[in-house]
Parts: C-alpha cells; sequence; structure tokens
C-alpha cells in the first residue's frame, strides 16, 4: 500500500477543530465502571418520551420514504407555526425551514453570512459547538463576557472597536445559556437588537432550552421585541424538550434568507429524514407534547436545587455556581484553596473517581475558564446528583492536598 501518498486535505480542513462535548459521548461509553454523568447536554432515557415517540413512528403509517420537500414536511412546518405562535411569536410557512436538528440550523447561518476573516462576537463562555461552526467558515471569533444577566452586551461597542472590524454576526443564547445558564435580560435583548441595526449584523439566536424555564418569569423572545427581523436568524430545536436523536430542528428566518438556506440545504443533504419528520409531528399532534414539557418542569428544578444544595454540602468555600431558572446546566467556579486547579488536567481523574464534567476550557475561544466547569443537571435524579458532586469534591479535594491548585 503506498502509505507515503498523503490526501490533499483542502486548507479549511485546518479549520475542523471537533467538540470536546460531543466526543464525550463516545469517551464514557468506553468506560467500564460507575459514573455520574454532568458532561452531555442531554435528557435522561427515563425522561424521554420513548413509549410515545416509538407509537408515533409505528402509528405514522405515512409510508412515505421517497425525498421530502427541502423545506420541511408540510403538515410539520404548520405545526411548528403553531409552537412558535404559543410563544407569541409571529411567524409565517415561507419563513421556516426544518433542520436536522439545531446544529444543521448554526451551520447554515454562518455559512450563509460569514467568509474568511469575518468578525463573529461570540459569548465568553459559549456553546463550544457554535464556535466550531463559525470557524470552519474562518470566522475571526470575538469572545464577549457574559455575566448573570446573559452577554454583557453594554461592553460590546468597546470590544469590537479594538478589533477595527464591523461584526458581521452575533451568536447568542439567549434563554438559559450553554454552558452557564444565565438569561439575556430585556434591556440587554433591546440593545442587542440596536446595535445589530448599527453594525449591519446578524444575531444568530440558539433556543434550545427556552420552554424549559422552571422558575421565574418568561423574557420577551428576540422576535417578540422585533417582529420579523430581517437581522434575527433564529435556531430551535426539539432535542432539548424530546429526543436529541431525533435530529430534528427549524431555522425561523427572513424569507430571502430562507431561499438561501434552502439552497444551501441542497447541497449539504437535501431534506431532512421524512419519516423522522412524520413521527415527530405525529408525536407533536398526539396531545402528548405539551404535557411531557409541563411534567419536565418541576423534575428539573428539583434536580438544580439538587445540585445546589450538594455543591454547597460537599464543596462548600471551594465552588461558586451560577443558579439558573431553566435549561440543563449550570457553571461552576472554583474558589478558595481550589481556585489554582485546572479542571482540563483534573479530568482524567473525576472519571476514574465516576463522574464527569466539560471542564471551562471546552467552551472558550482561548482555552481559558480553566477553573471553572461545566454540570448538567438535567440527567440525573437527586441521589446521584448528591453522588456525582461527592465524587467531584473527593477528586477536588485530594487534588488539593498533592498540591495541584498552586503548581499551576
Ligand atoms: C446552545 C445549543 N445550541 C445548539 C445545540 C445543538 O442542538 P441539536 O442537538 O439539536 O443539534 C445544543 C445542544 O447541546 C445547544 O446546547
Amino acid at each position: 500500500m503506498p502509505t507515503q501518498i498523503a490526501p490533499p486535505f483542502a486548507d479549511r480542513s485546518e479549520l475542523l477543530v471537533g467538540s470536546v462535548i460531543d466526543a464525550s459521548t463516545a469517551l464514557l461509553a468506553e468506560q467500564q465502571h460507575d459514573i455520574v454523568r454532568f458532561a452531555m447536554g442531554a435528557p435522561s432515557e427515563d425522561l424521554m418520551p420513548i413509549a410515545q415517540l416509538d407509537e408515533a413512528f409505528t402509528g405514522s403509517r405515512s409510508g412515505r420514504y421517497d425525498y421530502g420537500e427541502t423545506e420541511g414536511e408540510p403538515r410539520l412546518r404548520a405545526q411548528i407555526m403553531e409552537l412558535t405562535s404559543q410563544r407569541g411569536i409571529e411567524t409565517s410557512d415561507e419563513r421556516l425551514l426544518v433542520t436536522t436538528g439545531g446544529m444543521q440550523g448554526l451551520d447554515l447561518a454562518f455559512k450563509l453570512f460569514v467568509d474568511p476573516g469575518d468578525l463573529v462576537i461570540v459569548e465568553a463562555p459559549t456553546y463550544s459547538n457554535g464556535n466550531a461552526t463559525a470557524l470552519s467558515y474562518g470566522a475571526d471569533l470575538l469572545p464577549a463576557p457574559v455575566d448573570e444577566d446573559g452577554l454583557i452586551v453594554e461592553a460590546l461597542p468597546e470590544l469590537v472597536a479594538r478589533t477595527g472590524k464591523t461584526p458581521r454576526a452575533i451568536y447568542t443564547i439567549p434563554n438559559f445559556q450553554n454552558p452557564t445558564g444565565v438569561t439575556l435580560s430585556l434591556r440587554r435583548r433591546e440593545l442587542l437588537i440596536e446595535l445589530a441595526e448599527r453594525w449591519g449584523a446578524m444575531i444568530i439566536d440558539d433556543d434550545p432550552y427556552g420552554r424549559l424555564r422552571f422558575e421565574g418569569e418568561d423574557l420577551p423572545d428576540l422576535a417578540g421585541i422585533a417582529p420579523k427581523h430581517p437581522l434575527l436568524f433564529q435556531v430551535r430545536t426539539l432535542s432539548k424538550m424530546i429526543a436529541p436523536g431525533l435530529r430534528t430542528g427549524w431555522i425561523d428566518v427572513d424569507p430571502a434568507v430562507r431561499a438561501l438556506a434552502v439552497n444551501a440545504k441542497q447541497a449539504m443533504d437535501t431534506c431532512s429524514s421524512v419519516p423522522v419528520q412524520n413521527a415527530v409531528l405525529n408525536y407533536l399532534t398526539s396531545g402528548h407534547f405539551e404535557t411531557h414539557v409541563a411534567r419536565l418542569k418541576p423534575i428539573y428544578r428539583e434536580r438544580k436545587a439538587a445540585m445546589l444544595a450538594a455543591v454547597e454540602r460537599h464543596l462548600g468555600g471551594l465552588a461558586t455556581t451560577t443558579d439558573p431558572e431553566g435549561g440543563f446546566f449550570l457553571w461552576l467556579t472554583l474558589r478558595g484553596d481550589a481556585a489554582g486547579l485546572d479542571t482540563e488536567a483534573l479530568f482524567p481523574a473525576a472519571l476514574r473517581d465516576g463522574v464527569a464534567y466539560i471542564p471551562g476550557p471546552a467552551f472558550t475561544v482561548d482555552g481559558s475558564m480553566r477553573n471553572a466547569l461545566r454540570l448538567c443537571f438535567a440527567t440525573s435524579s437527586p441521589a446521584r446528583i448528591d453522588v456525582g458532586v461527592s465524587r467531584l469534591a473527593s477528586t477536588i479535594k485530594r487534588a488539593i492536598a498533592a498540591g495541584e491548585a498552586t503548581r499551576a
């Protein structure tokens, strides 16, 4: 075999950085011992409506295994319009395109709006798959800090001025942000729209968790503040509310943007799986969906409370956390004697101790936030959460005793 012949990779292939988060699925599958899984952002199997989904698949009897419309199955689009209007958002059929999960929505957004070298504002920390997608199109990422009210929008003009560029896009996760769980305040939502208009930048509004509010009051979506705004690219998915394996989401965008997104999707996968779309449609029209989402909320509220209590019990004085009002995640920052620890370096020991998380640097452009980590509270029962946090505390305390906090 002529092993000396190297495949002629495109320069672009160097921009494909992969995903620490997604890679953790395979890493965890290889482990033989008991691990409390705080790493992936997925609903646990016991919370997915599996029997009803099985019914939706076998009962759909659509008999349709042909190619479908790129825009998505028309009856599913009608159902998505219904879901959108329940959120108080105006939309219309010519704005919608069914996607293969939220990830495809992000890919379409960056593909349509980012040329190599273009400035894209991203939250720091943020969902790293979003960063990876932007990078794959050559984006110049500008990390912007986040506090308990989400992206610090007031800081953007100065950060942008320092780059000497005008942003092409602003990637934001306004509700129960991944990884921090924080929510963008109303004032900042309004300001974000003003700034996008000033710069002529697209707002890529990625909201997988917005319907999973278990505390507090809903804030208007960006599209509620600026209905049908041409600079708003809304990325939605059913992965977190129903099940991620369905790979079903949609974008809600200006019709002129949709026309190009359709062309782009035709050069990717022609259409999303027709039998899956029909099963999803069947599930959405079965009446089980609303009941399911309503059932999830108190469960996630209880799990978040269990995680906060476990952090207080086992890591009191060594960590602070955010306190999300919905979604899946909280963000833990080490402090006190643990402040000098590196959560990436700590990860193999934590895994051996039986707990998995995603280290902070996985969510940053520059590998910073080394003393922070993301915990998903959605996947484990309160009892398991306590076990997991207590294992994490043992790993951390052992590392402190070994002097790792001061060596970093
Ligand atoms: C903020 C955010 N956007 C997009 C996605 C991707 O969604 P999907 O699994 O539907 O592709 C996720 C999943 O973790 C997410 O957290």
